[in-house]
């Protein structure tokens, strides 16, 4: 087809032509809305990185859940920071820690949202890293036993799906083997199967307190540099039982989010990540961009590159345009 029989610009002429031959369309469906639990009553920290967003108690927390269901929201997941820090990460599994805690307040006001919780060390241990330390060297094996103690807890206090981030090597069949044991054989999994190790993550680690005090995460997190290593992770972990499987961040990462979604007839996730939300936010505050055009853009990004579901932070404002438009 060449000009001047073909013209592409015919079906661009107005906006009902270009709705009726778009290929990617966009849905509050797809949205999950990540929220940072705190303790306490009436506490609402603004995360400063992270307009909009802030450290929530149960009371609060709840309120912003309910939005985000009022919204069509389907589904929110839960960041927790602890009252108390150590090596072990004990509040991770503990029975009244904040993300379980929360999670039962959240189930019993509002049943029908979807509660999904991260799982993973960092916040809860005193290092700030996602397993357990020996000698300055995560030890893969040691930490699979608390990973599942932590998702077995959430699920027992209400969680509707557990997403481990920590990038440990055989977490997947471990928190499987362990909610199937517990009669809770129908508690899916979405696993952070392929996590860059990236500094997107900035803003987050300040919301969530969960930097690592010494070192970084290039021991257990994915080298920004490679593709292949990407579907070894994914296989390996649809292999263990992953119900979901994500790529993480999403934006510098949209090639890979498009070879996983060739590679597994799985939903594929994508998580536009703390950095990723950052930037848009200030360049919108400069006045150097409209930011609201860049947001919805970036997300049909995410979308057209192959992820069913974007987690962002961008849910609620998302939302609200999605639902004006339809
Ligand atoms: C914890 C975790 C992180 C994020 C989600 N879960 C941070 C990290 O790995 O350091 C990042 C989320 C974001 O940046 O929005 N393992
Ligand atoms: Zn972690």
């Amino acid at each position: 087809m060449l000009f001047p029989d073909y013209r592409p610009r015919r079906l661009r002429r107005n906006e009902a032509f270009r709705r009726m031959i778009r290929e990617t369309r966009l849905s509050v469906d797809d949205l999950i809305l990540p929220l940072f639990a705190i303790g306490g009553k009436g506490v609402k920290n603004p995360i400063p990185s992270m307009p909009g967003h802030f450290q929530l108690s149960v009371d609060n927390i709840v309120k912003t859940a309910r939005e985000a269901y009022e919204l069509g929201i389907p589904a929110i997941i839960l960041f927790g920071l602890p009252d108390k820090k150590d090596p072990l990460g004990t509040q991770a599994y503990a029975k009244n820690g904040i993300v379980q805690k929360t999670v039962r307040e959240i189930k019993n006001k509002l049943p029908d949202l979807m509660v999904i919780t991260d799982v993973c060390l960092c916040e809860y241990t005193d290092h700030g890293h996602c397993g357990i330390v020996e000698g300055n060297i995560v030890d893969n094996d040691a930490t699979l036993d608390l990973l599942a103690r932590t998702a077995l807890s959430h699920v027992q206090s209400g969680a509707d799906m557990v997403a481990p981030s920590d990038m440990m090597d055989g977490r997947v069949t471990e928190i499987r083997n362990v909610l199937d044991d517990n009669g809770l054989s129908h508690v899916p999994i979405m696993s952070y199967a392929v996590k860059y190790c990236s500094a997107y993550y900035g803003p987050f680690r300040e919301a969530a307190d969960s930097a690592p005090r010494f070192g970084d995460r290039k021991t257990y997190q994915m080298d920004p540099a490679n593709a292949l290593e990407a579907i070894r992770e994914v296989s390996m972990d649809v292999e263990e039982g992953a119900d979901i499987v994500m790529v993480k961040p999403a934006l510098s990462y949209l090639d890979i989010i498009h070879r996983v979604r060739e590679e597994v007839d799985l939903p594929v996730a994508a998580y536009n990540v703390s950095g990723e939300f950052a930037m848009i936010k200030a360049a919108e505050k400069m006045g150097w961009i409209d930011g609201e055009r860049v947001m919805m853009e970036t997300l049909m990004s995410i979308k057209r590159a192959g992820a069913d579901i974007i987690l962002t932070y961008f849910a609620m404002e998302a939302a609200k345009i999605l639902r004006n438009d339809s």
